[in-house]
């Protein structure tokens, strides 16, 4: 028996990243699961990864509607729905208050932290209709430790995110709806080739070349990996935290305890070079980078 076995569980985001490890676990444990991304081509290959297992909806998170089927075909494919993970997120925005406009603000938003308000509205209905569930948003270690390389979009909406599933377990607490959010430290993903321009092949080509300045993010000493995340959304997930609601789970390496002056000059020198490294990767690959 799985840990998550005869569960139900949408993970938005899980076509890369932090929340494809999300994924592997939660097959790993018996879940079934719904997989929301954009990324249209890594869901099929999911599916075929994962037949009968995993399904994929291609959704764009700042769509209420795309949310809304997501999380009726939980319930169409898999006969309920138990588990959310929000994890879905891009770190394309502006960077500073002085050269937002309305446009960039509501975009950049309705990706942070509107969708997320979302997923929990749509998520409310089936999760009653099975006696209850949990909810697990993904937040960010830069909401309350501010990290040079982030964008005021990014920290506003992440630390909102954190009053959000604060606000919402103790709405929802009476509908045994649970809502905790994991706070990540910094990670090796995809993520970071977008601070520098990558394009998709590019960025999903630079995690290995991220390890060293990774490692060096945090009190402890090694880079973080998605697998780490996985651990905590599967507690979560699973009925071993059935008395936690409201939480909020780092999962930074210590992050959150000291974080190591680095500043921005070097962080971005590094991810050009990763990037000019998943760029010769590619070619030597014979792909076009
Ligand atoms: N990588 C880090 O250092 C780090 C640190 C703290 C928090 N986080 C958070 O972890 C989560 C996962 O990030 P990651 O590092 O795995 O990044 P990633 O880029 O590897 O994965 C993000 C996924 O979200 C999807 N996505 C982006 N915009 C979308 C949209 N509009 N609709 C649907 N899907 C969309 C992408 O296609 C991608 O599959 C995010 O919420 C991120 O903010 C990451």
């Amino acid at each position: 028996m799985g840990r998550l076995s005869g569960k139900v569980a949408v993970i938005t985001g899980g076509a890369s990243g932090i929340a494809y490890g999300v994924v592997e676990m939660y097959v790993s444990e018996g879940a079934k699961i719904i997989v929301a991304d954009i990324q249209a081509e890594k869901g099929a290959q999911l599916e075929r990864r994962f037949p009968g297992t995993v399904c994929f909806n291609a959704c764009d998170i700042r769509n209420e509607e795309d949310i809304a089927r997501t999380m009726a075909m939980a319930e169409e494919k898999f006969g309920g729905l138990d588990v959310v993970v929000h994890a879905a997120a891009s770190v394309d925005h502006k960077q500073k208050i002085a050269d937002m406009t309305v446009e960039d603000w509501d975009d950049g938003q309705a990706n942070l932290l509107r969708s997320h308000v979302m997923c929990i509205k749509h998520a409310v209905g089936p999760m009653q209709r099975r006696g209850g569930g949990s909810v697990i948003l993904v937040s960010s270690a830069a909401a309350e430790n501010f990290s040079p390389a982030a964008s005021v979009l990014y920290v506003v909406c992440k630390g909102a995110v954190l009053y959000l599933a604060r606000w919402a377990a103790f709405e929802l607490a009476s509908s045994k709806v649970r809502v905790n959010a994991i706070v990540p430290g910094p990670f090796a993903t995809s993520m970071w080739g977008q601070l520098v321009g990558a394009s998709r092949e590019v960025a999903d080509a630079m995690p290995v070349h991220l390890d060293e300045m990774m490692a060096g993010s945090q009190p402890l000493p090694r880079a973080g990996k998605p697998q780490d995340i996985a651990y905590a959304a599967t507690y979560l997930g699973s009925d071993e935290a059935r008395f936690v609601t409201g939480a909020q789970l780092a999962v930074d390496g210590g992050l959150s305890v000291f974080r190591p002056a680095v500043p921005k000059e070097k962080i971005m020198d590094y991810l050009q070079r990763a990037k000019v490294q998943a760029e010769e990767d590619l070619r030597s690959m014979g792909k076009s980078a």
